[in-house]
């Protein structure tokens, strides 16, 4: 089977579990990214590095109009745009993107930009497809229904595939597809940007929040942190909040153990060897024992759905019936990108990319070039520059858990002003919720991974507290 995102660039075989074949040797990647110059902490990025392509764009906006998508439910009582945005005229290369506006007063609401992790998973297909967006695809692969818990009623809502070689975004010049990282990620998402307001006037100095999750973890703290940097565009950024947040490779390894023991799929033999053999700091390089229990523990894990422990898999492209979440979703949305009409209305794949579109690109994932090892010190400094900071977790995700969040806030150092107390939706506990200085961080009860497709209601609701900067109802 096939998943929909990636994540652990260190112990890579977590992620590969579910479409590799046998064969698949899980530490041939951890040994790779040794050899990644990885540095601890982030740079500081900011535009003194490199020059902002800015272009103009008259008359683009009315040609990225959507007019209807194909097999749309009824006719959207909201406006849908997409095409390309160039972010580099030299190498060819541009980013694609799918906007929708709210549907009520959308000239009031804030703008949101939401970006999907793996690094190499596609806004597109994941965010705006599986999770928060007005549409889903039906199991027919060419039709759409109505998620009446769309994020849309309260923001509108840019999806943004990112980087170049993601989705529909491309590079006419290859070698960028070999050169991807987050460094370039985030240049580029800015160049994006820039140029996205001069398409967009209107939302020039609209109140803006960047959201995502997993291993955009990295890409929002960086890409936030650019644009306060950066004082020669005004960008109104009010806040950041990123789900099941891949932030910190120590406690993402350490967090991530705790909880396949902790929730009886791992065992205490193994559990403690790992706990006694292995170290995940900075710098350190496992052990021949260490990576003996790792292995023994894989084989635990290895026939779960990763992205929520409780949930079916998708078998042979069929899922079982259940309620709520479906495990074959991506095959579907898989199906609907890959029709012609479907690519035409979106004003995508104009250039004759190589095909098929799919959700992640694995090249873009097993070629990345830079990470640090812990996003820590740049959240620490956004932390301290005013604007809202939350993180949230689905409860029930194994790929970036619950846990390995929890132990990155520890090692943030902030202190708690509202003590850890369950939220409420609808008379149920819709999960957790604590708020540190700077920071607030909130549960979600029973979610994978793909928050609002596994608890739409609870998504929208945590969604609009975010926006409110009110912690979610006690
Ligand atoms: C990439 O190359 C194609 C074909 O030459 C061209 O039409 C397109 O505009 C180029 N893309 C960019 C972003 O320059
Ligand atoms: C839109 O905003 C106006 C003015 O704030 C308000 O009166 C109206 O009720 C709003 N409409 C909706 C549907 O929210
Ligand atoms: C828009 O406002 C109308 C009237 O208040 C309401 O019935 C409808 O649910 C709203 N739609 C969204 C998407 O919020
Ligand atoms: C990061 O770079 C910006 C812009 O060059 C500078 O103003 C700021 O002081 C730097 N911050 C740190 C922590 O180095
Ligand atoms: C783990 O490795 C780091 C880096 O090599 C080292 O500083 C630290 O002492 C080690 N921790 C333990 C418990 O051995
Ligand atoms: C999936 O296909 C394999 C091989 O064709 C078959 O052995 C297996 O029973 C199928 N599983 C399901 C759930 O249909
Ligand atoms: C782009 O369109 C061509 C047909 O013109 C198709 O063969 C290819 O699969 C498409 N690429 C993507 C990424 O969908
Ligand atoms: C990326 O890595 C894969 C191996 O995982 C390799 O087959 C592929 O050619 C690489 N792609 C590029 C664009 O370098
Ligand atoms: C919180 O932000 C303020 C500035 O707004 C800063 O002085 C303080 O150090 C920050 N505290 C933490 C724990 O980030
Ligand atoms: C948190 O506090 C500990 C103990 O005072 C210190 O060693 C550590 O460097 C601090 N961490 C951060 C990220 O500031």
């Amino acid at each position: 089977m096939k998943v929909a995102l990636v994540f652990s660039i260190q112990l890579g075989f977590l992620i590969l579990v579910q479409c590799a074949s046998n064969q698949f040797l899980p530490y041939s990647k951890f040994l790779k990214i040794q050899h990644l110059k990885q540095t601890y902490g982030s740079p500081n990025l900011s535009t003194d590095d490199f020059v902002v392509h800015v272009d103009s764009h008259d008359g683009l906006k009315a040609a990225d109009k959507i007019s209807r998508l194909p097999g749309q439910p009824s006719e959207s009582k909201f406006n849908q745009y997409s095409g390309y945005v160039t972010v580099d005229p030299h190498h060819g290369r541009a980013l694609f993107y799918y906007f929708i506006e709210s549907e009520n007063n959308s000239s009031t609401k804030p703008l949101v930009l939401w970006l999907n992790g793996g690094p190499g998973c596609s806004s597109l297909g994941s965010g705006a497809m599986m999770e928060l967006g007005p549409f889903r695809v039906n199991k027919d692969g060419k039709t759409l229904s109505i998620n009446k818990y769309s994020w849309n009623q309260v923001a509108n809502i840019l999806f943004l595939e990112s980087p170049a070689g993601v989705g529909f975004s491309y590079s006419n010049k290859s070698s960028d597809y070999k050169t991807s990282g987050d460094t370039q990620t985030a240049k580029d998402s800015y160049t994006f940007l820039v140029n996205w307001f001069e398409r967009f006037p209107e939302y020039k100095t609209r109140d803006f929040y960047i959201t995502g999750e997993s291993y955009a973890g990295h890409y929002i703290p960086q890409l936030a942190q650019l644009i306060l940097n950066s004082n020669h565009v005004a960008i109104n950024l009010k806040g950041i909040a990123i789900g099941n947040a891949y932030i910190d490779d120590e406690t993402q390894q350490t967090g991530s153990r705790d909880f396949w023991w902790f929730r009886s799929i791992v065992s205490d033999e193994i559990h403690d060897g790992i706990v006694k053999h292995c170290n995940f700091s900075w710098k350190s390089v496992l052990s021949d024992k260490c990576k003996t229990y790792l292995n023994e523990e894989y084989q635990m894990i290895r026939d779960i759905y990763a992205y929520d422990i409780y949930a079916p898999l998708c078998l042979n492209g069929t899922s079982v019936e259940t309620t709520g979440f479906d495990p074959c979703s991506e095959d579907y949305v898989q199906s609907y990108m890959n029709i012609p009409e479907v690519q035409k209305a979106l004003h995508a794949n104009l250039t004759g990319l190589p095909g098929p579109w799919s959700d992640c690109n694995y090249d873009i994932f097993n070629n990345w070039t830079d990470q640090p090892f812990s996003m820590l010190p740049t959240i620490q400094q956004l932390m301290g520059t005013g604007i809202r900071f939350w993180m949230y977790s689905g409860d029930t995700d194994s790929s970036v858990p619950v846990t390995t969040t929890k132990y990155a806030i520890k090692k943030l150092n902030t202190t708690i002003k509202t003590p850890w107390y369950p939220w409420y939706l609808n008379d149920e506990v819709g999960g957790f919720a604590v708020v540190y200085e700077n920071l607030t961080f909130v549960t979600v009860r029973g979610a994978g991974h793909f928050i609002p497709n596994f608890k739409p209601d609870r998504a929208l609701a945590l969604f609009s507290s975010f926006l409110d900067g009110k912690p979610p109802a006690s």
